[in-house]
């Protein structure tokens, strides 16, 4: 992973998320190198609508990792980021200008930041595994979002959208196989179902033979099978609607 030389794209086909970490530090100096490299991603209209939260107290991280399932790695890490969606400073920006709005309650302004946020996280993941780090982000941040969001201080209109753990790789992980591209890329117009359907299966068979040939046996590893479990459980974070809603993102 980020070998020396490597180009982009083979640091982007390495890819592959880690859950363990060794114990060497991450300097401050390097943690300012890979978010000022996230922050050359696109940005909507110029408006850098996000903020990183970099946690360094012992502390404040056990606080974090207990609000995020406990997970490992995120103890293991030697940087956590947070990544925000923030309106915050740009409704100062108004406010500086004597503006009133109620933008932030729209969909497309939560859009606007999420898409900013979201660019801005992978430009980091791409950064830290160019030099060599292996990353995990967190989604887990969004499970108790009013928690979250008293831990870290944030005001009316910041919301932490996901984290992500940094560290050196402690274990070897293996590149996971994605859906076949046609199942991703249309072109000119969305596919029919009748087209998409057996690509789908298809991945379900490539799904199964990964999983038997590592020797691990999920409860159903076909692909359909799992997101079919998973898209329904996306309902068990509706704190989330409410959390946007009280911090003026949405205004129904
Ligand atoms: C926004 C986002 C949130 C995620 N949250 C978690 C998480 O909380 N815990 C975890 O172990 N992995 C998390 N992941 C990692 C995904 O599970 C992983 O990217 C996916 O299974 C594909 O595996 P790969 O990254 O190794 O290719 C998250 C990924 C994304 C993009």
């Amino acid at each position: 992973m980020g070998e020396a030389g490597q180009s982009v794209i083979e640091v982007l086909m390495d890819h592959r998320s880690v859950r363990s970490f060794t114990d060497e530090a991450i300097s401050e100096d390097v943690v300012r190198t890979l978010v000022m490299a996230g922050t050359r991603a696109s940005t909507s209209s110029n408006m850098q609508a996000y903020a990183v939260i970099a946690i360094t107290e012992a502390d404040q991280k056990s606080r974090l990792a207990s609000l995020c399932s406990d997970q490992k790695q995120v103890h293991e890490s030697a940087a956590f980021l947070v990544f925000c969606a923030d309106l915050h400073k740009l409704m100062l920006a108004c406010r500086m200008h004597e503006v009133e709005t109620g933008a932030p309650g729209e969909a497309e302004a939560l859009l606007v930041a999420v898409v900013d946020t979201a660019l801005v996280m992978q430009n980091v993941a791409v950064a830290s595994e160019s030099l060599g780090y292996g990353i995990c982000m967190i989604g887990a941040i969004r499970n108790q979002p009013a928690a979250v969001g008293e831990a870290l201080g944030l005001p009316k209109h910041v919301m932490a959208i996901s984290g992500m753990c940094i560290g050196r790789s402690a274990e070897a992980g293996e590149v996971k196989p994605r859906l076949d591209l046609d199942a991703i890329l249309h072109m000119n117009r969305y596919r029919s179902d009748g087209e998409l359907l057996p690509l789908l299966e298809a991945y379900d068979d490539v799904q199964s033979q990964w999983y038997a040939e590592r020797d691990m046996h999920p409860r159903d590893p076909r692909w359909t099978a799992v997101m079919s479990r998973r898209l329904p459980g996306v309902e068990k974070r509706r704190s989330v609607g409410t959390f946007l809603r009280d911090q003026g993102f949405l205004s129904r």
